[in-house]
């Protein structure tokens, strides 16, 4: 697979099968991810892989918080400022538009959406996850570092026919976590990751993304 098709056919995948992913695979993959760049090479990521029977634990501990209707754990990062200006408003909607109309869930049935989110916490049924974490004290180039790393995971996730979603929605049950990671304290859960092989019966709809001319300006010379 070159560069350019694993790009374009990395997915938010929402719908796993249960067929496992190799031990050995997942080290191939992030021993090359380890080749990501970073400022200065601080290399800024802690990345935590789970399967088998740890993983089910997770999914069995955030499953019941989804039940009981725990809240969500305090933030220790905020995922989008209070504020959200336009164009990023609009596109935070219409994506929200589009992954809920896609299930047929109207916008204001947000009893439906939460149900459909909810599976965020079963990792959408996948076998592996990753959860990445930084140090709290990182700045805002470190979280960027960190950002790149996980675009390489998931890109050599494409190269073994493997799909991903990385989650934000794990720092909401980060405690949980936590419980079964048991990471250093000074470490912050930026997001979690669902690894596996696509469950092709439940397909979302591909997103779109704004035209190249509303976020690249080229400056030409001759
Ligand atoms: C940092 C980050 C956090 C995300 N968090 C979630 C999440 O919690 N749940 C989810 O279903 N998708 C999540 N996504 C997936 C995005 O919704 C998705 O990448 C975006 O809509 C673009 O769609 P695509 O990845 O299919 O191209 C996240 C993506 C990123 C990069």
């Amino acid at each position: 697979m070159d560069v350019y098709e694993a790009v374009t056919s990395r997915r938010a995948v929402r719908g796993f099968t249960d067929r496992q992913v190799p031990r050995e695979v997942l080290a191939r993959v992030l021993t090359a991810a380890a080749w990501t760049p970073s400022a200065s090479n601080v290399q800024p990521w802690h990345a935590y892989v789970l399967t088998g029977a740890p993983l089910a634990e997770l999914k069995k501990r955030a499953g019941e918080r989804v039940v009981s209707g725990d809240p969500w754990d305090e933030p220790e990062y905020e995922q989008y400022p209070p504020d959200l200006k336009s164009p990023y408003r609009e596109r935070r909607f219409a994506f929200g538009e589009q992954r809920y109309g896609g299930l047929g869930i109207p916008r204001e049935d947000l009893e439906a959406r939460q149900r459909a989110a909810a599976a965020n916490w079963d990792c959408f049924g996948a076998p592996a996850a990753l959860f990445c974490y930084l140090d709290r004290d990182m700045g805002p180039a470190q979280w960027s570092d960190v950002g790149m790393y996980l675009q390489t995971v998931m890109l050599l996730l494409r190269a073994e026919g493997l799909h991903s979603c990385t989650q934000m929605a794990w720092a909401k049950y980060r405690k949980t976590v936590a419980e079964v990671l048991a990471p250093p304290t000074e470490l912050i859960l930026f997001c979690g990751m669902s690894i596996g092989f696509e469950d092709v019966t439940v397909r979302d709809p591909r997103t779109g993304r704004a035209p190249l001319d509303e976020t690249v300006t080229f400056v030409h010379g001759r």
